[in-house]
This record gives structure tokens, C-alpha cells and sequence, in this order.
């Protein structure tokens, strides 16, 4: 196979097991490219690009420009926070407005579930999914599953355990899906009230003992609890959430085996991950952002290679 089953990039439940090996095998080739003394192809040189961000993003924007970029594409960039929606412009219209600058992809990020499915439907333009509220990630699943890959050989098998805040992580949720699909075992550990309900209906495993959980996986994916999106409390307070749930060096060196440690951050230090855990060598987190860049190359130009001219 060599295209992509879909047109845009919505969510990973929208994808095929080989959508994803073929995103990766696009990917070790995009890797090699930006390992390169030039780090860039003229691949998307008559593609423009438009990033939206109605809502906040550091690396993810970062990593979606800089694969524009080496992909050789115009970008321009928008941000809520500068933006004429403050002054209550739809969704809509001010897509179509940049649009009628004649952007071919856009990527978005917003907080509302579905908003990137909604523009799909009213635009004509390919859509990448870079958040939408507390429902789906999917390059961040994307890159995720692709750096267990590099580091064990595989997903497939793998047995997972994704920790923390499952109830309001698009991470969480984005990369249940990619790991199944992919034949891994998957496990959620989390305090009870940030386990969504709907967890049965996911075919995962769910345990509230950090210990238990840690010593089952191969993979720990940590989460950062999203106090952004809670309107109530859900644990007595930060101190006793890290006593139950955050992992630091004693936990780690206790283990009765060697396992890996992911966050796809931003890290809250000493709250779900301490330092010396964050920074040791079972950490891929800062392969995880390398990847992350190479993952969006082979996203966007797949993609691409669907517009019709
Ligand atoms: C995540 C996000 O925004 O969903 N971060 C990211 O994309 N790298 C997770 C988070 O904010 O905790």
C-alpha cells in the first residue's frame, strides 16, 4: 500500500492497521532525512500550510512547523489568542478566510471534541487533527507508538500501562487506539474518579495500584494530570496524587524488571515524574520529541500526495 485509506487525519479510530505502518515506514525515511547535515526535501515546495492554534501548544506547534518546513511548504501560523475570533467570528468563517488565501492543509488544534471532523465536512482543505479537547491526539499516538517501536522492535505484544489523568487526556484515549490496533496490551492506571466510565467499552485493563501496574508493562506512559480542564477536585491535593501515582527512582530501581518511561509533556516535574526518572536512561522523552518531527513529515506528506490538482 502506498496512500493513505483516509483524507485527513481526524483521530486514529479512523485509521487502518496498515494507515500506521505505512505512516511509520514513511516516517524511518523522513528520520534519516533530518539526521542529515541538510535537514530538508523540496517534497511540499508548491503545498501552503495553515497552523491554528485556538489553544495553547509548545512542542506540538513546533514540531507540526518545523516538519512543514523541512518539507519545504509555505506556512503561515495562527494563534486564538491574537485572532479575530476574540472579536466572535465563527469556526467557519475564519477558516474560509484563510483558506481563500488558498492554504491546501490545515492543522488544528481546538479545544472542542469534534472540531476537526466538523471542518472536514465544511472545507475543502485536508485536515490534521492536533487536539481536540479531551478526545483525540492522534500524531501524538502516532509518535508515541512509533518511538516503543524503535526502542523494543515493535508495538505489537507490547504491553503498555498509560498513567494518570485518563479521563481528560486526548493522549490517553488516541493512543489506546493505536496500541490496539497495533496488537499491544494496554493497561490504564489512574486515582478511580480520572478513569472515564466508558473505560469497559475500550478493551483495556485498568488498575489503580502504581506498583502492580509498573510491574506488568514493558512501557510506562506518563500523564500529566490536565488541571486546565477540571472544574471540580478530583484527588485531596497534588502531594498525596504524587504519593499514589507519581514514579521517581526508588519506584523505578525496585521493579522486578527493566521498563521504559514516556510523557509526551509538557512535564510537571516532581508531581507525576520526578527528575532523576525524567532524565535516566529507561526515558525516552526526548526521543519521543525527535520522532514527533519525522512522524508529522510522513503525516502531512501523505496527505499531500492526496490533494487533487
Ligand atoms: C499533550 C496535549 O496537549 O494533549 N501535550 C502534547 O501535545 N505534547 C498532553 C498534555 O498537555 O499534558
Amino acid at each position: 500500500m502506498s496512500e493513505l485509506s483516509v483524507d485527513h487525519l481526524l483521530g486514529i479510530k479512523y485509521l487502518k492497521p496498515t494507515d500506521i505502518q505505512l505512516i511509520f515506514e514513511t516516517a524511518d525515511h523522513f528520520k534519516e532525512v533530518i539526521n542529515r547535515p541538510i535537514k530538508k526535501v523540496p517534497s511540499l515546495r508548491d503545498i501552503t500550510i495553515a497552523n491554528l492554534f485556538f489553544e495553547n501548544s509548545t512542542r506540538t506547534r513546533l514540531s507540526f512547523e518545523l516538519a512543514e518546513k523541512r518539507l519545504s511548504a509555505d506556512v503561515i501560523n495562527f494563534s486564538a489568542a491574537s485572532s479575530s475570533v476574540k472579536k466572535g467570528e465563527t469556526l467557519i468563517d475564519t477558516v474560509n478566510n484563510i483558506l481563500s488565501m488558498k492554504v491546501d492543509m490545515v492543522v488544528m488544534r481546538h479545544p472542542n471534541p469534534g472540531a476537526g471532523v466538523f471542518l472536514s465536512k465544511h472545507v475543502d482543505a485536508r485536515i490534521v487533527n492536533a487536539g481536540d479537547g479531551a478526545h483525540e491526539h492522534p500524531t501524538q499516538a502516532l509518535l508515541d507508538s512509533y518511538s516503543i517501536r524503535e526502542r523494543l522492535g515493535g508495538v505489537e505484544g507490547k504491553k503498555v500501562v498509560i498513567v494518570g489523568d485518563i479521563l481528560h487526556s486526548r493522549v490517553a484515549l488516541s493512543n489506546i487506539f493505536a496500541l490496539k490496533m497495533q496488537g499491544a496490551e494496554v493497561m490504564v492506571c489512574g486515582p478511580k474518579t480520572l478513569i472515564p466510565k466508558y473505560i469497559d467499552t475500550l478493551d483495556v485493563k485498568v488498575e489503580t495500584d502504581l506498583i502492580k501496574a509498573l510491574n506488568w508493562c514493558d512501557v510506562a506512559n506518563m500523564l500529566r494530570v490536565q488541571n486546565e480542564r477540571m472544574e471540580i477536585s478530583y484527588f485531596p491535593s497534588t502531594r498525596e496524587y504524587t504519593q499514589q501515582f507519581g514514579l521517581n527512582k526508588k519506584i523505578l530501581d525496585n521493579l522486578d524488571k527493566e521498563i521504559i518511561i514516556m510523557h509526551p509533556g509538557p512535564i510537571n516535574r516532581g508531581v507525576e515524574i520526578t527528575s532523576d526518572v525524567a532524565d535516566s536512561e529507561n526515558a525516552i522523552i526526548l526521543d519521543q520529541v525527535e520522532n514527533g518531527v519525522a512522524v508529522r513529515m510522513a503525516v502531512i506528506y501523505l496527505l499531500a500526495s492526496k490533494i487533487k490538482r
